[in-house]
């Protein structure tokens, strides 16, 4: 298995496999929603505000995720927002998804991030370092229909010191279909 945060030229690829993996896991509907969501994120999100990590099996891509800057213009801290991520079916539970979580969080680390969030199982991202979150220690960018999804992790090595004021992502997730 190889791991790699270098995805150029291989946004099809990603997508498809983003596509399928939902459409698998949680019907077609959702399938071409995620895969709406990862290609704009392909699309338009400018360089500096993307970090893309994908798992590798015999030079094909078998799991991909996404990390989006996410502002917190009252807070002087650096944070990005986990979404979407998807293993391969034929490659779910063998540890790729979170050796590929640990992978990105550490280059995020390295790259002077402070804080990730995400939104989605608790069970699987508490796996990976996350922590229930409220509201109030970080305003999310939309209004969360499961507010008990909301999930966030300082990468300084310290506990998660509240985020100030209010918040905005990119606009490839701006949509409240995503949250
Ligand atoms: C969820 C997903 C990313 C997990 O990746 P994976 O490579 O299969 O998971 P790993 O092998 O790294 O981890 C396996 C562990 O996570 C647990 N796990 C796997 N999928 C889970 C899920 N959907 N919910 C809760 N726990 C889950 C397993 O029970 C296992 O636990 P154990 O280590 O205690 O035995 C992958 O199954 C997937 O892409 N699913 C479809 C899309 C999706 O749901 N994405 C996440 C949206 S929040």
């Amino acid at each position: 298995m190889e791991l790699t945060s270098n995805f150029k030229e291989r946004g099809g690829e990603i997508v498809a496999l983003i596509t399928s993996t939902f459409a698998a896991s949680e019907g077609d509907a959702e399938g071409q929603l995620v895969g709406r969501m990862a290609a704009d994120i392909l699309a338009t999100v400018a360089k500096d505000d993307l970090l893309v990590f994908t798992a590798l099996e015999a030079g094909k891509i078998v799991g991909a995720i996404m990390f989006t800057r996410i502002s917190y213009p009252q807070d002087p801290r650096t944070v990005f927002v986990l979404s979407p991520v998807a293993i391969g079916a034929s490659h779910q539970g063998q540890g790729v998804g979170q050796q590929l979580l640990h992978y990105g969080l550490k280059h995020l680390r390295d790259a002077g991030v402070d804080v990730a969030l995400t939104y989605g199982n608790i069970k699987y991202y508490t796996k990976v370092g996350f922590a229930q979150i409220t509201d109030a220690q970080a305003q999310p960018p939309l209004p969360l229909r499961y507010p008990h999804g909301w999930l966030g992790q300082s990468l300084k090595g310290d506990g998660f010191a509240p985020l100030k004021g209010s918040s905005h992502c990119v606009e490839a997730l701006n949509d409240p279909a995503y949250w």
